[in-house]
């Protein structure tokens, strides 16, 4: 019971910390709006060892995060023989869950790899081009779609656990993930579908 409690306690501190990085990272796109801003940020954030040492702590909390949820599903999955009463009525099937989760790692690995091909001197032209493409606007709103409701799902469980009334929990965490991929997506959609 107790190693439980450390699992869940790892889990949401890793969990909160990258929803940190999230926001850190969405309000600085955002300043893709002034070109100059978005490429002064950038260059700054390419200076010197800022931006390897937040690539190193992403990848190991995230490895974190995703061992600890790998260990207390194991840890549910000999426990729980009859499910929790749901709120909700509709369930989503798990091998669809996990497809999703796996889904979702691997836009992460595919757009770290991206970004670290990117010529650091011009960030902006660099994403204004990789949003040239049809299929590469597609996978990134695909990406930000399953984040979205990856994010709904956990921060509704950190505000109940908060002790919020339970729909309560589901408008707030609704809002919250809306607001922060939204922000994100407004790159590739603007970038494709306005920009001249
Ligand atoms: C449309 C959405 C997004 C855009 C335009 C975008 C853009 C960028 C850019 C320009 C960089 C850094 C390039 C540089 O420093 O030279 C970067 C890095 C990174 N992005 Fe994104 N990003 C987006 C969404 C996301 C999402 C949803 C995640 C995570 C779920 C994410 C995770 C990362 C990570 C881990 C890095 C490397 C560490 C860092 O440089 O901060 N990005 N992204």
């Amino acid at each position: 019971m107790r190693l439980m409690q450390l699992q869940k306690r790892t889990m949401a501190v890793a969990g909160i910390t990258l929803f940190g990085y999230l926001i850190f990272h969405m309000l600085s796109n955002l300043t893709f709006f002034s070109p100059t801003l978005f490429n002064d940020f950038y260059n700054g954030y390419n200076d010197g060892l800022i931006r390897w040492l937040v690539l190193l702590a992403v990848i190991v909390i995230l490895a974190v995060h995703v061992r600890t949820a790998l260990k207390i599903r194991a840890i549910n999955a000999k426990a729980r023989t009859i499910d929790y009463y749901r709120h909700d009525k509709f369930k989503i099937p798990a091998p669809f869950v996990t497809a999703s989760i796996l889904f979702l790692l691997a836009f992460i690995v595919i757009h770290v790899i991206q970004t670290l091909r990117f010529d650091a001197v011009d960030v902006y032209l660099e994403t204004v081009q990789l949003f040239q493409s049809f299929w590469m606007v597609a996978f990134y709103l695909a990406g930000l779609f399953v984040l979205t409701m990856h994010l709904q799902h956990s921060l509704a469980n950190v505000f109940q656990t908060l002790g919020k009334t339970a729909w309560t929990c589901q408008y707030l965490a609704w809002t919250v993930s809306v607001l922060l991929t939204g922000g994100f997506a407004l790159l590739p959609l603007y970038i494709y579908f306005v920009m001249p």
